[in-house]
């Protein structure tokens, strides 16, 4: 594609990854993405932020044979996706200034190879002008690694912001047009890359709320030309209390566990409370943590496999764990066959978790009325805890 002006003097380029799915061969993106960066001209210099994944390097090396000169190239957040076609364009521009946070600079030399001596590390709030255009850095750590740092054009107010306020989204939108698509996006990318960051995050958009801002540009998806709309989302994701809803990661080998969860789903239904449950062997992992952005009580369902969860639960409990949502309650239910510590491994596994766990409740073989009776009196505890939720 080729590059896409969006103010004068500014221009989209990068590209968009329509067949990608999966993220850090880990994390599922089903709309693909897009790696976004951004030439800016100024009177006297011009300046690039961000560059694009290094499978796409060719794309954006086509769209910059449209620019002689390059004085700045500002790299906002090392991770490859971004970073990775810097050390060909250090190599094109020689004389271009390669500018970072102070984190970031031998981050840089470590991962891409750019010698520290090509680059400026910047300090929070420094500027850099580029002639009648004024760049000022502002520090945001752990968005989404240590040394990231946004950048705000203060003649346009655009802040542009990397992995913050991204979605992974192919689309050919230049701007967020498609609210409800780009909204579950964000959603889905804010849960997978940023829940875990969220006290950070409530610090961040303090530090934002000075600032005039009247487009954001992201690095992945479509960019905010209405900023208010993502601003608000994240300040619902990090700042409100977790909402009326249980998430039930399970799996069931032999339809124990499986009655169960039936059983626990129905008895919370009849009791008011919202579900979401997730078969952890098919799932789509995104949709999970999705919901746990909002959820207040996890429930994890497994049989017993070698004393131990079941591995697609052993999975779902340290990925709960590292995302760090807001929930408040959880607990262990599930079956074995002779014998087990399925429960207190599953806990061990969650160690970060900062939530009042309920008592397990297991099965030997299939569910009995004293198994089922055990169950409602969970839900029972579950509404009662949930009752003052939206
Ligand atoms: Fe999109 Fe942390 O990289």
């Amino acid at each position: 594609m080729k590059s896409r002006p969006i103010r004068d003097g500014i221009e989209w380029m990068g590209s968009i990854d329509w067949e990608r799915r999966l993220f850090d061969e880990l994390i599922p993106i089903p709309d693909g993405t897009s790696y976004n960066a951004y030439l800016v001209r100024g009177s006297e210099k011009t300046a690039l932020i961000d560059t694009a994944d290094p499978a796409k390097s060719e794309e954006i090396l086509k769209q910059l044979d449209a620019v002689d000169r390059l004085d700045v190239l500002i790299i906002q957040h090392v991770e490859q996706d971004h970073s990775g076609t810097a050390p060909q364009i250090v190599k094109r521009y020689p004389d271009v200034q390669v500018v970072s946070s102070p984190k970031a600079k031998p981050m840089i030399s470590d991962h891409l190879g750019i010698p520290e001596e090509r680059i400026l590390a910047v300090e929070d709030g420094a500027t850099l002008s580029l002639g009648d255009r004024t760049f000022e850095f502002i520090h945001a750590p752990w968005v989404h690694w240590p040394e990231t740092m946004l950048t705000y054009l203060r003649e346009e107010k655009i802040l542009f912001t990397c992995d913050l306020f991204g979605s992974h989204l192919a689309t050919n939108d230049l701007f967020a047009v498609d609210r409800p698509r780009v909204c579950e996006a964000a959603k889905r990318y804010f849960a997978e890359i940023m829940m875990p960051f969220s006290n950070l995050i409530v610090g961040h958009l303090e530090k934002l709320s000075p600032y005039e801002i009247e487009m954001i540009c992201p690095s992945h998806g479509p960019i905010h030309d209405d900023p208010g709309f993502i601003l608000d989302a994240y300040r619902h994701w990090v700042l409100d209390p977790p909402k009326n809803l249980v998430v039930l990661p399970y799996t069931s080998m032999h339809d124990s566990t499986a009655r169960m969860v039936d059983h626990l789903i129905e008895a919370l239904t009849e009791r008011g409370v919202h579900v979401e449950s997730f078969h952890m062997s098919k799932t789509d992992l995104g949709a999970y943590a999705i919901h746990l952005v909002d959820a207040a009580t996890v429930v994890f369902a497994t049989p017993t496999v070698l004393v131990g969860p079941h591995p697609s639960i052993v999975f779902a409990a340290y990925l709960t764990a590292a995302l760090r949502p807001k929930l408040r309650h959880a607990a262990v239910i599930g079956s074995y066959g002779w014998a087990g510590k399925a429960a207190e491994k599953t806990q061990d596994l969650c160690g970060t978790l900062k939530a009042e766990w309920f008592d397990p409740i297991f099965t030997k073989g299939l569910p009995t009325e004293e198994t089922y009776k055990a169950l409602d009196a969970l839900a029972d505890e579950i509404a009662s805890r949930h009752q003052d939720l939206e």
